[in-house]
């Protein structure tokens, strides 16, 4: 089988294996398992081939490490092995290994799986870059405003905090870190002299920028990755009075993701500098919401779990004046 056209990718081979560099592909060597750790750690690899049995870490233990990190987990990995038992399957799976082949192996089947694996990481690696353009989009927006400097990277952490907390499952984690970065994209779509406007907003100009949760959710929506992303963005602004927008949904019908999102970006807009006020001590900025939860507004008990769990862990110190 020829190597495939257009797109060779670079591949780690851990193994003493010399068929793939012949085929055409980049192939780094690894001579035991150290010596590919740091291959994975510091080159920008596309698939990683790895013996189950090389010298520790094991193709086992590597494969769990890559799978662990949000910079390797999307890198395909092939273990092989010598041992064709069930067991080593079984425990390739619980490692997230991507496929397996026994050895001796068979070229054409290596060629084949290669291959394959080296397309589905193209395809990752794309969507990966329309997620990158979508979050760089999003804070260009943020630095239109000196004031809400590192606001988004902010919002991310302390959500994923929370969400962490709370228990939340690993998809509605990664929703709200993405989420805390773009939630605000639909920005794009406010002229400047309405977002920038120094003073209060006319009623009109208000309409207008109430538009942003239904924009940004229109410009992710294409990002079938984002799909637990768009209610965070078009109901970052709702209350629990159903006094928000855009859709004055209440209480519980707003989605548990959108509500950890507000409760940390309201938190984090009183304990910065404002271009109106001084950035406020965190005791102040706590009792402000407390009040706003008796009104109807916020979530009272995410309120109480932010400030056990997440404030004092997560803020800088000298915040907590
Ligand atoms: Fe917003």
């Amino acid at each position: 089988m020829p190597a495939p056209e257009g797109h060779r990718g670079i591949i780690l081979v851990a193994d003493d294996n010399e068929l793939l560099s012949t085929e055409g592909y980049k192939v780094v060597s690894a001579a035991d398992g150290q010596q590919a750790r740091r291959v994975v750690d510091s080159d920008s690899i596309d698939l990683a081939l790895l013996d189950v049995v090389m010298p520790r870490p094991t193709g086992f233990e590597l494969c769990q490490a890559m799978k662990s990190k949000p910079e390797t987990r999307l890198i395909p990995v092939i273990l092989l092995t010598s041992l064709n038992s069930d067991d080593d399957r079984i425990h390739g799976i619980m490692c997230g290994a991507d496929d397996f082949l026994n050895k001796p192996v068979n070229k054409h089947e290596l060629l084949a799986r290669v291959h394959s694996l080296l397309r589905l990481k193209q395809f990752t690696d794309e969507l990966d870059n329309a997620e990158t353009v979508v979050s760089s989009l999003a804070l260009g927006i943020e630095a239109k405003d000196p004031y809400t400097e590192g606001h988004c990277e902010r919002l991310s952490k302390y959500s994923v905090s929370l969400a962490e907390k709370l228990g939340l499952p690993e998809d509605l984690r990664v929703a709200l870190r993405r989420g805390g970065l773009v939630h605000d994209i639909g920005k794009l779509a406010v002229p400047e002299h309405i977002l920038l406007k120094p003073g209060p907003l006319t009623p009109e100009e208000r309409k207008i920028m109430e538009q942003h949760t239904i924009a940004g959710e229109r410009i992710c929506a294409p990002l079938r990755s984002f799909r637990h992303v768009l209610p965070i963005i078009r109901h970052h602004h709702e209350k629990r009075d159903g006094s928000g927008y855009p859709d004055g949904l209440k209480g519980e019908q707003i989605p548990l993701t959108a509500r950890i999102l507000q409760i940390t970006d309201i938190y984090d807009a009183l304990t910065t500098d404002r271009p109106y006020r001084k950035a406020l001590p965190v005791k102040e900025a706590l009792a402000i919401m407390r009040e706003e939860v008796k009104r109807g507004w916020w979530d009272g008990a995410l309120l109480n779990e932010l400030e056990t769990s997440v404030i004092g862990i997560a803020m800088p110190v000298e915040k907590q004046a």
